[in-house]
């Protein structure tokens, strides 16, 4: 993997929380955060008491690596976020400027935390479709922004592959957003997944949200191993 190709962006806990429809139950399970990249959901949550470890593809790289790929990408998301500025739904974040400076204090918390904490076993370097973890390891695993946004450039078989393991290492597994970046459409990917799954004996639902950047993206994945 290079760092040229990613373009780090992270969320924080409460947009997680928001994403996800996350309780303070399912706070306190032990969960997988897959894709997390520069997001501080882990270093939030950690702080607060709760049992999640982190996996992506960027933490083969240093906190120096990753801060100066941030810094170099920033501007460029500005630009691209002020040209789309009608793809997004600007209620909680009230414009371009605003959504800059919410981005990059959480990927600042997440560099410290992960400057301390790299190789503490709280964010591991791994990729879907293949997670280093022992069936049923976690509660609930949580997938922000990378599965069905990507579909362009990620194939529906290594998206029902990468649901399948994500099944086999949590009971419960919820995906968000499920629209595609560009088109703000629903991910051709969806359906087949659900289907795939279906016919595994997993029990799928889509289920509404109170989040909404994205506009449109309203509802999450969520898959039950039963
Ligand atoms: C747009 S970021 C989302 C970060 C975070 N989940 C959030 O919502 O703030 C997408 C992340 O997916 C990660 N990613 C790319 N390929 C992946 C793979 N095969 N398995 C897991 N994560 C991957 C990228 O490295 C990147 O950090």
């Amino acid at each position: 993997m290079e760092l040229s190709k990613v373009v780090p962006w992270g969320r924080s806990l409460s947009e997680y929380r928001d994403m996800f429809s996350l309780s303070s139950d399912d706070l306190e399970k032990k969960i997988l955060g897959c894709g997390d990249g520069p997001a501080c959901f882990n270093a939030e949550l950690r702080a607060k008491g709760g049992r999640v470890t982190s996996i992506d593809p960027i933490y083969r790289f240093s906190p120096d690596q990753i801060r100066l790929r941030i810094d170099e990408v920033y501007p460029q998301i500005m630009k691209q976020v002020s040209k789309n500025k009608n793809d997004y739904v600007w209620k909680n974040i009230s414009g371009v400027e605003e959504l800059g400076k919410v981005r990059m204090g959480a990927m600042a918390v997440f560099l410290n935390d992960y400057e301390k904490h790299q190789n503490s076993g709280r964010y591991i370097d791994a990729s879907l479709p293949i997670l280093p973890f022992d069936n049923g390891e976690f509660d609930l695993a949580l997938c922000s922004h990378y599965l069905f946004l990507y579909s362009e450039h990620v194939g529906l078989e290594q998206h029902i592959q990468s649901m399948k393991e994500l099944c086999r290492v949590a009971k419960e597994v919820r995906v968000y957003p499920l629209l595609c970046i560009g088109d703000n459409k629903e991910s051709p990917h969806l359906k087949p997944v659900m289907a795939e799954l279906e016919r595994d004996g997993v029990k799928v639902s889509l289920l509404a949200v109170e989040y909404e950047f994205q506009k449109g993206a309203t509802r999450m994945l969520v898959a039950k191993s039963v």
